[in-house]
């Protein structure tokens, strides 16, 4: 099966720390920045019914087909496509290139924009533990003075690639397992002991019927396409990260139970964090939750201040942005480590540093505001990442998986459950083969512009006015 010797490329020692792991990854600036403020824009509840229907739908089956294509190809996600589609003779080997250099594309440039949002959330978490001289705690400007700077900017994204890359460079065990095995708890505590704290001091009953209340009127066909876009996102898909976590799984036996685990878990953070975000925003009189992509970095801050012990608030929500951000970006590099380590035999070290090294450079360059034609490189390659790479990285997954992979290796995760595992794979493999790819295909139309006439026709969600521009906009 495997075609490297497994110990030599290092392995999760428990299955806890590949659950963390792979929570630690899907758990991200996706979940705490901007599944709440585009919840706020497509008006709550009714949005949250669809994006979890999409998270059924299409993430799980997508994720479950991530995470054992690793497993039973035992090598970053090029090497392991490799292996489990030879019997396809040529198209196969085609198939697994493309799909597997999209994927080690995608997360390199995807990196480099996210660490630099990451810093970001450095800087603000930095900032309400100590005073910045000349600068005010609270003032919504401050999120503009600083994204602007060069300077303070590449400062930050510096301070987030070289924690990144430390980790990767400890290797699997060592390096991620050890460092998400400790964050992630932490964080859920982190959410529960910020949940009660709204409890006492903001409106958290107001932002539950917020969440939970569906209102479909502001429900079009762009809110159902952003949450399947976003079901996407949030679990880490399509870049190949579960399918290089998966390959450092020691047993196929819980791929199905920890997939489901992961999107539980990962809905569970949004939803949470969503809860928080607007309790505090609700206290407010006359703030709306729709305040778009500024809601965690102008909003809050701002909010924070006047809350009893705020600052100190503020310190411990901006500390768990930050491990959220780290463990995602941990795994969006490892996708390049593993690629380096087992295509090409490079030193881990080696394979981090280099790697880390030019993504660094790459994001510096974001950093400092580079344009090319109109657009700033920042919005530009997230643009390219989110809005097509993404899609179509999951869509030549969901192919691969589908149709390449012989039923002996894809549905060996069902394999263990007796009667209902049989039953199971069957509805995996029809949503594999035909449900996710036409649902991710209209995603990808969707992006392209191909339905533009026929949504206008419709009610536009609520236009925001004067908003800031969107730092990861998707
Ligand atoms: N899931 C991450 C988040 O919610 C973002 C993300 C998307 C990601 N694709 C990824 C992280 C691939 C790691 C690997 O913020």
């Amino acid at each position: 099966m495997s075609e490297s010797n497994p110990s030599a490329r290092g392995n999760f020692a428990s299955n806890f720390g590949f659950l963390m792991a792979a929570v630690g990854s899907a758990v991200g600036l996706g979940n705490i920045w901007k599944f709440p403020y585009i919840t706020g824009e497509y008006g709550g509840g009714a949005f949250v019914l669809v994006y979890l229907g999409c998270i059924s739908l299409v993430g799980l089956p997508l994720l479950y087909a991530e995470v054992i294509i690793g497993r039973r190809g035992g090598r970053d996600i090029l090497g392991a496509l490799r292996t489990l589609t030879r019997q396809s003779g040529r198209l196969g080997t085609a198939i697994s290139y493309l799909t597997g250099m999209m994927a080690v594309v995608a997360s390199f440039l995807m990196l480099a924009f996210y660490s630099v949002v990451a810093g970001w959330t450095v800087y603000f978490f930095v900032f309400s533990v100590g005073a910045i001289p000349g600068v005010e705690f609270g003032n919504p400007d401050v999120f503009d003075t600083m994204s602007t700077t060069a300077r303070t900017a590449t400062i930050c994204h510096t301070v987030f690639m070289l924690m990144t890359i430390g980790v990767v460079t400890l290797g699997v065990h060592s390096g991620i397992e050890f460092l998400c095995k400790t964050l992630m708890p932490v964080l859920f505590a982190i959410l529960a002991a910020m949940l009660v704290y709204v409890g006492f001091t903001a409106e958290l009953g107001q932002s539950l019927a917020f969440l939970f209340q569906p209102d479909f009127s502001k429900l079009g066909s762009s809110a159902v396409l952003e949450a399947l876009g976003h079901a996407f996102f949030t679990l880490s898909l399509g870049m190949g990260a579960m399918v290089t976590y998966g390959s450092y799984l020691k047993e196929e036996n819980r791929v199905i139970r920890d997939s489901v685990a992961i999107a539980l878990l990962d809905t569970a953070v949004a939803l949470l964090a969503g809860a928080v975000i607007f309790a505090v925003v609700f206290a407010k009189e006359g703030l709306e939750p729709s305040a778009g992509p500024g809601l965690l970095f102008r909003t809050l801050p701002a909010l924070f201040v006047e809350m009893p012990g705020g600052r100190f608030v503020a310190a411990v929500f901006f500390g768990l942005v930050v491990f959220a951000a780290w463990s995602s970006a941990i795994s969006l590099l490892e996708v390049n480590v593993a690629y380096a380590v087992d295509e090409f035999k490079l030193p881990r070290w080696v394979a981090a540093g280099g790697i880390g090294l030019c993504v660094w450079g790459l994001g510096v360059a974001c950093a400092i505001g580079v344009t090319v034609g109109e657009v700033t490189l920042q919005d530009g390659l997230d643009d390219l990442v989110s809005r097509y790479l993404l899609p179509i990285g999951g869509l030549l997954i969901a192919i691969a998986a589908g149709w390449f992979v012989l039923p002996a290796d894809s549905l060996s995760g069902f394999s263990h459950l007796p009667r209902i595992g049989h039953s199971l794979g069957i509805a995996w493999r029809f949503l594999i083969r035909f449900v996710t790819p036409v649902l991710v295909s209209v995603v990808i139309l969707w992006q392209v512009g191909a339905f533009d006439a026929w949504l206008k026709a419709e009610e536009p969600p609520a236009i925001r006015e004067g908003e800031l521009a969107d730092p990861m906009n998707e």
